[in-house]
């Protein structure tokens, strides 16, 4: 008897009947994809739409650190996505519906973490719990048992609504209008398996927020967002939402437009049916890079987008879920589970002081507060999950939630048990200070295990904590309230636009050799739902981040003027002084000299495997190419300087140059006579690069060519702030891919790809 089978039976009619029956239909497509009776992007699809993704193996390939071995799997020939085996051990995405969580659920998150995982629960930035290595045999288990305490993986990833998110204090934070929790909840289970969500381009995103000015919500890059709001009507307190649509992070981030600045309540569900409609109908598919709800909004113009929205409304059948769940918005509410009472101010524990000033928050509900409980890099393992459900069970009930910064809370502690509940955390290692502060760092899974990973986020996000730490700038009541994010590449899963300090993963050839950098992101807003974004300074190699960041810290700290924000100081010394931070780090001994510039953090590999260069300094002779890439480099730089001094036009013709530059430097390699002139160089580009798919990225295909070609047809239109940020952004991405594409062809071009890895 199989393993599956035994789960099945053994739990019963505790499945619940929908959601047994479809884990039933994916595990008999998982049979049929292994006697190849489905093809392998179907199957891709029905997968990734229970939360079942692939993840990095190195081209099927697991490195120990010491040696590469080959991973057997039965089915060799067929890739799951790009370059990995289809039944390799992938990660499951867990759909937590707001964060929400109860001890029973933790408690089977953890046996499952156990069983058929590493162990370890990771919490995602957007309040998910992932597994990874989880072989695909065992997911209809996985989903069966998660199914009993009421989680369902469905739609966790593919092109669908994805977990809809909403600021962990909603129902006892102090500064909310009023619940979130009820309408999140009503929005999660109304557009789950709707027939009108099932037929998007790309996925959609929704996040709540009980009030505009905190982070907790991020409202302004979701493809929905709502943001709590009310009005007297009548001489009645209205409830409704400022509704906003089309944002979106990704490689180039945009802000929400505003669609109502009051939704009534009864109007959230059935203009959210809409919304998902028209992107259904209008939005793009053949290119998925511009397939975002985004891209549709922005083509139409907001208030057309509107138009059709409202028509849209106007023609939905009437369905009572719209409004069903306004008659009892209280049962989602949560009771404490003990009554409230004064701080203790005797016999405090060691270390609770600490931990109560940074991890602590006050509730709404006198005598009751909250837990933060800082996770390193979102992560806990099996036992400290279990044990945390004993104390939930013990002091609060089921009232924790996750959060977008990859934390746990723990909500409704009365404060009488405050220091009990510190005690019983430190026990299971769970009481780390400086939930928020600057070690508290934000990090996407980067190359630990994702396929697209340029650069190991999570490898420097634990450094980075250490050595904070280690310089009390953790501690600085001038520096700890900054925020750190990276992200492995420009994806921005770690939203590193929304940092103080956010940094993506690229690389760059040194001397021959293939080095980690990452990309600095200043200027950005975590406040005010993620109110606006970083643009790059310029790459800083893997193995100097952490310098960086101290550097530039101490500095804030040193010459911060009052209340000062890091955005406001960054503009005060000015991008050139902080660029100038920047080049002098820039420059790396040689391999010879320091080998260990030469691998990522916490990766004992070298990302070059040739040992060409090997005995004389590589360094000394630049390829031309890359004398016009670093050209092009400084000129996004300028044009971010003549942003900042509002001269917009001059911002634009200067970020295209850099693009025009990248082009030529890349497209010399191949046509050597290459003059200067615009029209020259695109239709060269074209030839040589985009035609023969050269400069196709493996993963983003020939999107950052696009950003080239379209910046040239759109050379004569009048450039705004946000044209201008924009356009930034896509020349910062197009002469990163140019970096890309010389270090992959490199061999063809005459450079340096003899001794580079290229990583899947
Ligand atoms: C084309 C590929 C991808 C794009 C454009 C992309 C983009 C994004 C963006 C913009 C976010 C976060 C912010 C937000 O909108 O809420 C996000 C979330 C996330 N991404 Fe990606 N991502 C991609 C692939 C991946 C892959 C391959 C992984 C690795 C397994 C990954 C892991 C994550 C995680 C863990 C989150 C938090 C998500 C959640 O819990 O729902 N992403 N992604
Ligand atoms: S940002 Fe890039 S490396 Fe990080 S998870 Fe997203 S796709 Fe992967």
């Amino acid at each position: 008897m199989s393993a599956s089978r035994t789960w099945k039976e053994t739990l019963g009619k505790a499945i619940p009947e929908d959601l047994g029956r479809e884990i039933d239909i994916f595990e008999t497509q998982i049979e049929l994809r292994k006697k190849l009776k489905i093809e392998e992007k179907l199957f891709a699809e029905t997968r990734l739409r229970r939360g079942a993704y692939g993840q990095r193996y190195d081209n099927g390939q697991r490195h120990d650190g010491e040696k590469t071995q080959a991973l057997l799997f039965p089915s060799r020939e067929i890739t799951k996505g790009p370059t990995t085996m289809w039944d390799a051990p992938g990660m499951q995405r867990i759909k937590i519906p707001m964060g929400r969580l109860a001890a029973d659920q933790l408690d089977t998150l953890a046996d499952v973490a156990e069983e058929y995982s590493d162990r370890i629960l990771h919490v995602t930035t957007r309040q998910d719990f992932q597994l990874h290595f989880v072989h695909i045999e065992d997911t209809p288990d996985l989903h069966r048992r998660l199914s009993t305490v009421g989680i369902t993986t469905r739609e966790a990833c593919g092109n669908t609504v994805r977990n809809v998110t909403a600021c962990p204090y909603a129902g006892v934070c102090r500064e909310e209008k009023f619940d979130v929790t009820p309408y999140a909840h009503a929005i999660t289970y109304f557009l789950l398996g709707h027939d009108d969500t099932q037929d998007f381009g790309r996925k959609v995103k929704v996040a709540f927020s009980g009030c505009k000015e905190n982070a907790c919500g991020l409202t302004n890059f979701h493809d929905m967002g709502a943001i709590a709001r009310t009005r007297v009507e009548g001489g009645k307190v209205k409830r409704g939402f400022e509704y906003y649509v089309g944002g979106g992070l990704g490689a180039v981030p945009q802000a929400a437009l505003l669609f109502d600045e009051f939704l009534p309540e009864e109007e959230l569900l059935p203009i959210s049916q809409a919304v998902s409609r028209v992107f259904a109908r209008l939005g793009e598919r053949a290119n998925r890079a511009r397939a975002r709800l985004k891209f549709l909004v922005k083509k139409l113009g907001i208030d057309d987008f509107k138009r059709l929205v409202l028509e849209e409304r106007a023609k939905l059948r009437v369905d009572p879920r719209w409004t069903a769940f306004l008659a009892d918005l209280h049962a989602t509410d949560e009771k404490p589970l003990r009554p409230p009472g004064p701080l203790p101010t005797t016999n405090l524990p060691d270390g609770f002081a600490r931990w109560r000033e940074s991890n602590v928050v006050p509730q709404r509900q006198d005598g009751y507060v909250m837990a933060v409980i800082t996770l390193p890099l979102g992560d806990l393992t099996s036992e400290q999950a279990r044990a945390l459900a004993d104390v939930a069970r013990q002091y609060t009930g089921n009232t924790m939630r996750t959060t977008v910064d990859q934390n746990l809370l723990l909500r409704w502690v009365s404060e009488a048990d405050l220091p009990a509940v510190y005690q019983a955390l430190v026990t299971i290692d769970l009481a780390k200070p400086g939930a928020g502060s600057i070690a508290d760092i934000t990090a996407c899974p980067g190359t630990d295990t994702c396929k697209l990973g340029i650069s190991s986020s999570r490898s420097l996000a634990a450094q980075l904590t250490k050595e904070l730490a280690a310089s009390g700038l953790d501690r600085d009541p001038n520096a700890k309230h900054l925020h750190i994010k990276t992200s492995g590449c420009f994806n921005s899963c770690g939203q590193h636009h929304v940092a103080d300090m956010g940094f993506l993963g690229v690389s760059r050839n040194v001397g021959g050799r293939r080095v980690p950098h990452f990309q600095l992101v200043v200027g950005g807003q975590w406040t005010n739902n993620g109110g606006s974004y970083g643009l790059a300074i310029g790459a800083v190699p893997s193995k100097r981040v952490p310098e960086m960041v101290k550097r530039l810290t101490t500095r804030y700290a040193k010459e911060r003027q009052g209340e000062e924000t890091f955005a406001a100081f960054t503009t005060r010394i000015g991008k050139k002084t902080i660029r100038a931070m920047v080049e002098e780090l820039q420059a790396l001994p040689t391999y010879d000299q320091d080998p260990s510039y030469y691998s990522d953090w916490g990766d004992p590999r070298e990302y070059t495997i040739s040992d060409m260069g090997e005995g004389e300094c590589a360094g000394e002779v630049v390829p031309i190419v890359e004398v016009g890439l670093a050209a092009a480099e400084r000129e996004i730089f300028e044009s971010q300087i003549l942003l900042d001094e509002s001269k917009l036009q001059g911002a634009a013709d200067r970020a295209f140059s850099a693009m025009l530059q990248a082009a030529r430097a890349l497209t010399r390699e191949k046509a050597p006579n290459l003059g200067t002139d615009a029209a020259e160089i695109v239709a060269e580009f074209r030839r040589h690069f985009y035609d023969t798919r050269l400069f196709f990225d493996p993963f983003a295909g020939g999107k950052f060519a696009h950003y080239f070609f379209r910046a040239n047809d759109d050379r004569e239109k009048t450039a705004t702030k946000d044209t201008v940020h924009q356009l930034i952004e896509e020349a910062t991405l197009f002469v990163d891919a140019a970096h890309q594409c010389y270090l992959r062809l490199g061999a063809a071009l005459g450079g340096p790809a003899a001794a580079v890895t290229v990583r899947s």
